[in-house]
């Protein structure tokens, strides 16, 4: 087994943005400006948002973190996305999902403009990958890809069975795999809750990507030897070992699938550190387009 070790390939791409940046400080244009939204106090997304300004911050991007109580009314967080739009210094906006239940995700996502929406959830966006124009892909599909081109893996012709159908993962993923490009070009089979056959699916995938959202739930009698396993799940479970109270595992089983497949993501350490790398490209391709640079 061979470990897609997200954390070493992100510092590299990372790295590579924050050599982007600099060539455009040296230019005299503006570094990219990324802003983030997040509604309420999940502890997740309090983590991930938290991540993603980090991150920000270490390759030289500006950031811009807006965080409102779980009960801020929708029109609200509208207003702040129409002043993040019209704001000329504003590269990329982000909302973290999920939001409070009184807020209607669409209307917030259809609220981006589409040329700052570096998630790349709005449906125009979603329309262009969908035909292969240039765009703004979701950032864990795309972390995705360009972790498999990172090491070099062949997915032309292989069968790829992706579990979970969400608008963020499931479904843009099962049709970047099926795209003719390289990776891509595979037989995507794209599993969910009501697949009558999920174990002999994926006893027939050659790569499984698992985007359900259950701790454990892809077990190694459902993966062949030599499959390669993509782990997208980040659960929270109880461990009072712990000085936080939990851990994170994802949604397949590692220890016992890692000794037969022939890669596979680590979690922590995998998909997550790709999903942030992604997201960073996207907001400096943003930035570089409103520079009329390139696009
Ligand atoms: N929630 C889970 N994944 C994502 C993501 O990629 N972007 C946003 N905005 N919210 C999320």
């Amino acid at each position: 087994m061979q470990l897609l070790d997200g954390k070493l390939v992100s510092e590299t791409l990372l790295a590579d943005i924050a050599r982007q940046v600099e060539e455009l400080r040296s230019a005299g244009k503006k570094a990219p400006h990324l802003a983030a939204i997040l509604v309420g106090t999940d502890p997740a997304s309090e983590t991930y948002v938290a991540s993603k300004v980090k991150t920000c911050k270490q390759i030289g991007f500006q950031s811009t973190e807006i965080r409102l109580s779980a009960d801020t009314p929708e029109e609200e967080v509208l207003e702040y996305i129409r002043s993040f739009n019209s704001n000329t210094d504003i590269d990329g906006i982000l909302v973290q999902l999920p939001l409070p239940r009184h807020i209607d995700e669409q209307k917030v996502i259809d609220t981006i403009d589409p040329k700052k929406d570096v998630d790349g959830f709005h449906p125009v966006n979603v329309g262009k990958m969908v035909i292969g124009q240039p765009t703004f892909i979701s950032a864990t599909p795309n972390g995705i890809m360009l972790m498999l081109q990172h090491y070099g893996i062949d997915t032309a012709g292989k069968h790829c069975v992706v579990i979970g159908r969400s608008n963020i993962v499931g479904t843009p993923m099962s049709i970047l795999l099926s795209r003719n490009t390289n990776p891509g070009n595979c037989t995507v089979t794209l599993a969910h809750s009501r697949t009558q056959n999920l174990k002999e699916l994926c006893l027939q995938a050659d790569i499984i990507v698992a985007a359900i959202g259950r701790p454990a739930f892809v077990t190694a009698d459902m993966v062949k030897d030599g499959a390669i396993v993509i782990d997208v799940g980040i659960n929270r479970i109880e461990d009072a070992g712990r000085k936080s109270g939990f851990r994170l595992v994802g949604d397949v089983d590692f220890d016992a699938i890692s000794r037969k497949a022939s890669w596979i993501t680590p979690v922590p350490g995998g998909v997550g550190k790709m999903t942030i790398c992604a997201l960073m490209y996207n907001t400096l391709q943003a930035c570089k387009a409103r520079q009329s640079l390139t696009y």
